[in-house]
């Protein structure tokens, strides 16, 4: 009875409701032995989706990314970049676009004529993204350091908000036991490598340098470059026009 009733109110849900409680079912029924790990990454300040499949005797050749939005109910869409790709991730700059929303991804990994089961998960770019750290490079003086941190021209708009509103940029200084945080500002139009001054420093010291995201659980630890402070040699990196400078002076 309570089966055929069921039964019954399964049949009159549209047809594309019903496919995404498949895909919940799956979503859950794949749980106790998962078929693979995702992991979404912002690397290069580009949000990008890996994979790695955990059956040893099948490892695939091939992949297919297509996704589906949680709140909308949608069939799935294929990324248009990640069919039928060999490398096992997807940069997904251009499709996921909304930081709050919940996508379900699924890869299928395949080798010459065989299909592996589809690996799922579910990701929210604000909470499962984890931001590799920016590349930076110094360049001492006597009494300061110049930081120039690499940031390309174009910085999608979400990953803009992304960092100005949840992660914001540290350069972290480090005197023997001291540390002393700076908070950069990211320019809202215009980005590209920009240079940060920390003044006011001891000579002769050893200043030890590292920049990263605040809040942000990273699969790379921030580099720490340092440097013991001199004049400087014969060479300066000053490339006026390609950099602008930003906060204190
Ligand atoms: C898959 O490929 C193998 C080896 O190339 C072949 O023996 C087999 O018949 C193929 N199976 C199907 C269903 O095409
Ligand atoms: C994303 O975060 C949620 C909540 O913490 C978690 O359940 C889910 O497994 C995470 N997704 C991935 C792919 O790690
Ligand atoms: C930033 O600097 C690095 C290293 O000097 C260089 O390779 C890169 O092209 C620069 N990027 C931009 C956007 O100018």
């Amino acid at each position: 009875m309570l089966w055929s009733l069921n039964a019954w109110a399964l049949r009159s849900l549209p047809r594309n409701l019903l496919g995404l409680l498949g895909l919940l079912l799956r979503i859950s029924a794949a749980l106790p032995d998962q078929v693979c790990t995702l992991q979404m990454t912002l690397r290069d300040f580009r949000p990008i989706l890996s994979w790695e499949y955990l059956n040893p005797e099948f490892e695939p050749t091939h992949y297919t990314l297509s996704y589906t939005i949680m709140s909308k109910i949608k069939s799935m869409k294929m990324v248009e970049n990640c069919v039928h790709i060999t490398k096992p991730f997807c940069d997904l700059t251009d499709e996921w676009q909304d930081l709050g929303e919940t996508y379900i991804p699924n890869v299928v990994g395949s080798r010459g004529n065989r299909t592996l089961r589809d690996c799922m998960g579910d990701i929210m770019l604000i909470t499962n993204m984890s931001l590799e750290p920016p590349k930076f490079e110094i360049h001492d003086f006597l009494d300061h350091i110049k930081v120039i941190i690499h940031f390309p021209l174009h910085v999608p708009s979400i990953i803009k908000e992304l960092l100005t509103n949840y992660h914001p940029l540290v350069i972290e200084e480090q005197l023997g036991t001291m540390v002393k945080k700076h908070n950069p500002k990211i320019h809202e139009n215009k980005v590209g490598n920009f240079s940060y001054v920390i003044d006011k420093l001891i000579p002769n010291m050893n200043y030890c340098i590292s920049v990263y995201f605040e809040h942000s659980k990273s699969s790379l630890p921030p580099t720490i470059q340092c440097s013991l402070l001199h004049e400087p040699g014969m060479t300066t990196f000053e490339m006026a026009g390609f950099y602008f400078k930003l906060g204190n002076t």
